[in-house]
């Protein structure tokens, strides 16, 4: 899956101008700060690299890298390094970019050391153990803060309203923590320049989506999913033209699907899988550029348009547990990029195509009212799950042409005639489940 989250930063080449003199004493302070940082960390192995006794230039340390002669990033992700942030991490004056991600760092967002970071423009401290609540100044951050990366620690109490006093935030991600309470939705409605929003993952109070958010025009990934969303899915959010990825899974979202949805040409990922949405499939899909549809776990009706077979990207389909009625257009079958295709549990009917999408490689559609046969052509698939539905035909007599079929599960059919002997071509079967039918003769 793209991610719109993980913007390149693009560090000013500015910093080669700076006259020789004061550059080569910024560099030396740098050195010493570095070393002084490592200290603070225990000097852990990960950091041998920054060895104050060692020849080689500060700038060619893992993880560092230099604008000039000054520090101006530290990638320190997967370092394993422990406790809080060193205050000396701010000592780096020229600091634009700090990314801990993926260590075991602890105790609380490290706020006095971080706030003397004043030219810090993304923090990612995503993917470690921090806890306790967010201070409420945490506004006091560098005004240039464009990405500000909290994902995946043990924040809790309530999201401060400062967080969204940053005025130049292009990226607010606090998703899986422990947060609580309502989120500052109308100041976070305000950061104008936001491109990516995950909220998702904590136990807010139960909430529509804010219409605030109508207003962030620039967004193009809002992650909203398991934090208690309540009500339907707005229209004031068509607005929202430039999304390229919306997940509202797993909240309780009531209403249908609004057209908007649908229609919004840049979405390419739409998750809004397990909720109680109802109403019908849309007659008119013309959000050509969907890669991932998930809608399983509603209670949705209605049929699958032809539409659908223009999703010339389209490579996962899930729609299970819900109530879908209706034949599935051959061209969807076709379509060249479709990997994955859930649709169990609905209650379609109708007959898979003898030839499928030669990229098709797992389809889940047991307890519907398929009719028909299994494909008979399709070298990709791996997996065929088609319990209690009423496939009618004959296996096809040549199964090799199915020969990377590692799951064949199609009790409780109407299956007839023999097992064809070419079954035993299926070399890479694990499984295979005939049981229910009405198949003849011996198992070759
Ligand atoms: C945290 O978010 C930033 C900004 O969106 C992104 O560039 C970065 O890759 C994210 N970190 C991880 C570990 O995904
Ligand atoms: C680097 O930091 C120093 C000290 O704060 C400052 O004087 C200098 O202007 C900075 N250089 C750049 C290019 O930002
Ligand atoms: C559905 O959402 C609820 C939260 O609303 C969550 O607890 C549950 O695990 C989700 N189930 C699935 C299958 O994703
Ligand atoms: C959301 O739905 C789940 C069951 O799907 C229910 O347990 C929970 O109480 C609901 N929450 C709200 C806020 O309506
Ligand atoms: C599909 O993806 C390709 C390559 O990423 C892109 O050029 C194209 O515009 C996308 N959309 C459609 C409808 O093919
Ligand atoms: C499917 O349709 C049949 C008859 O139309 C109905 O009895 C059954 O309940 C439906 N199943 C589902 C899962 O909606
Ligand atoms: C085959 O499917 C039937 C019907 O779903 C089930 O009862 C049986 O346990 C399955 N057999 C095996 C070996 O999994």
């Amino acid at each position: 899956m793209s991610n719109i989250c993980l913007l390149p930063v693009v560090i000013g080449g500015v910093l080669l101008l700076l006259a020789g003199e004061c550059s080569s004493q910024l560099a030396a302070g740098d050195r010493d700060t570095l070393v002084a940082i490592r200290k603070g960390w225990g000097n852990p192995r990960s950091l041998t690299s920054w060895d104050p006794a060692s020849a080689i230039d500060h700038c060619s340390w893992d993880g560092v890298t230099c604008g000039g002669r000054v520090v101006t990033e530290l990638s320190l992700h997967y370092m394993s390094l422990t406790g809080t942030v060193p205050a000396a991490v701010c000592d780096l004056a020229n600091l634009t970019r700090l990314d801990l991600s993926y260590n075991d760092l602890s105790g609380a967002f490290p706020a006095a050391t971080l706030y003397r970071c004043s030219r810090l423009r993304f923090l990612d401290l995503s993917n470690n153990g921090l806890d306790g609540a967010l201070p409420h100044d945490i506004g006091s951050l560098s005004p240039a803060m464009e990405h500000l990366n909290l994902s995946m620690n043990s924040f809790s109490g309530t999201v401060p309203p400062a967080v969204a006093s940053l005025p130049a935030l292009r990226s607010l991600l606090l998703d899986t923590n422990g947060f609580t309470g309502a989120y500052p939705a109308a100041e976070i409605g305000k950061l104008a320049g936001l491109e990516c929003l995950r909220l998702s993952g904590n136990e807010f109070a139960p909430a529509p989506v804010p219409v605030a958010f109508a207003k962030l025009t620039k967004l193009t990934y809002l992650g909203m999913s398991e934090m208690n969303i309540i009500g339907e899915i707005r229209e004031a959010l068509s607005s929202l033209t430039e999304l390229t990825l919306l997940d509202l899974s797993s909240n309780n979202l009531t209403g249908a699907i609004p057209a908007w949805v649908w229609r919004h040409e840049k979405l390419e990922y739409l998750y809004l899988y397990n909720n109680t949405l109802i109403g019908e499939l849309p007659r008119t899909v013309t959000a050509v550029n969907l890669i991932e549809i998930d809608l399983s776990i509603n209670q949705l009706r209605g049929e699958m348009s032809e539409d659908f077979g223009n999703l010339r990207n389209l490579t996962f389909l899930s729609l299970y547990m819900n109530k879908i009625t209706g034949t599935i257009p051959a061209s969807i079958w076709l379509l060249p990029e479709l990997v994955l295709v859930r649709i169990q549990n609905n209650n379609f009917t109708g007959a898979l195509p003898a030839v499928i999408s030669p990229n098709i490689q797992w389809i889940e559609m047991g307890n519907n009212m398929f009719s028909g046969s299994i494909p008979r052509t399709a070298i990709t698939l791996r997996g065929f799950w088609a319990e209690n539905n009423q496939l009618d035909c004959e296996l096809p007599a040549d199964m090799s042409k199915l020969a990377s079929l590692t799951d064949l599960s199609v009790p409780d059919n109407r299956i007839t005639g023999p097992i064809p002997a070419t079954i035993k071509l299926l070399l890479n079967l694990k499984s295979l489940n005939l049981s229910g039918n009405q198949l003849t003769g011996p198992i070759p």
